[in-house]
């Protein structure tokens, strides 16, 4: 078996977080795991700061990540008839377009360059994209967006790096007030969805959408 060392280095952005503690948990024994993110990370990544996501990645005199992976994103939870036309700086749909979709769109552009051959990005989604729920119209459109490009950018990538999203179901973890949201959806543990994360790292498939629900 070879050793985390060998297995080589995962950026993972969002290790904090109740989704990303669990991909860590995963993928430490097998991979040197390097976090990233706004606070109490090895490197500080903003999905709303390009800048930031560029400099994250960047990885000088490196090898190369075998993988870069994202478990962070952020949106608003709003009822339609709140919602009024707006520009993207104004709109409630603002936080989900800049954050959760072109955040994690620029991570996998800017990771192309400092990934090893046959490396891998993977995003993340939700439930929401198919089985959506009033006031969730942010977050199923962005993660529509972000399936999307996945499945696009997935045939343009170069040198075998392969593009994949993970998208969750409702985490058992979560805290009770999201259930209220999902009232009727069957929860799934955090340990389960980081396991889609090691299928798209370790796997062969590319432009794939790992459902986990
Ligand atoms: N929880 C669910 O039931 C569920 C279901 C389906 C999909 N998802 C999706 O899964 C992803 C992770 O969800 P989660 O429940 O694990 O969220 P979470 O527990 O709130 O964790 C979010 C993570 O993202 C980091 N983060 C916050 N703002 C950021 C920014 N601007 N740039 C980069 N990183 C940032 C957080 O860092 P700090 O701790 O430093 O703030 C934390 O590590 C989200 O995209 C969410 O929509 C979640």
């Amino acid at each position: 078996m070879p050793t985390a060392a060998a297995r080589g280095r995962i950026l993972l952005v969002g290790a904090t977080g109740l989704v990303g503690r669990a991909v860590h948990a995963v993928l430490a024994p097998h991979y040197q795991v390097v976090t990233a993110g706004p606070e109490a990370c090895d490197r500080f990544l903003d999905l709303d700061d390009c800048a930031s996501i560029v400099a994250a990645v960047a990885d000088p005199g490196g090898e190369g990540w075998a993988a870069v992976a994202c478990a962070a994103g952020l949106g608003r939870f709003a009822p339609l008839h709140t919602i009024a036309p707006a520009p993207m700086t104004q709109s409630v749909y603002g936080q989900a377009l800049c954050n959760k979709l072109l955040g994690q769109v620029n991570l996998a552009l800017a990771a192309r360059e400092h990934l090893r051959d046959g490396g891998s990005v993977t995003l993340v989604t939700g439930i929401a994209t198919q089985h959506t729920i009033p006031g969730a119209s942010g977050f199923t459109m962005a993660n529509a967006a972000i399936e999307g490009f996945a499945r696009a950018a997935a045939i343009e990538m170069p040198r075998g790096i392969r593009i994949n999203v993970v998208s969750p179901g409702v985490l058992a973890e979560s805290p009770p007030p999201v259930f209220e949201l999902f009232a009727g959806f069957e929860p799934v543990p955090a340990a389960r969805v980081a396991q889609a994360y090691l299928r798209s790292i370790e796997g062969g498939q590319t432009g794939q959408v790992f459902t986990v629900w």
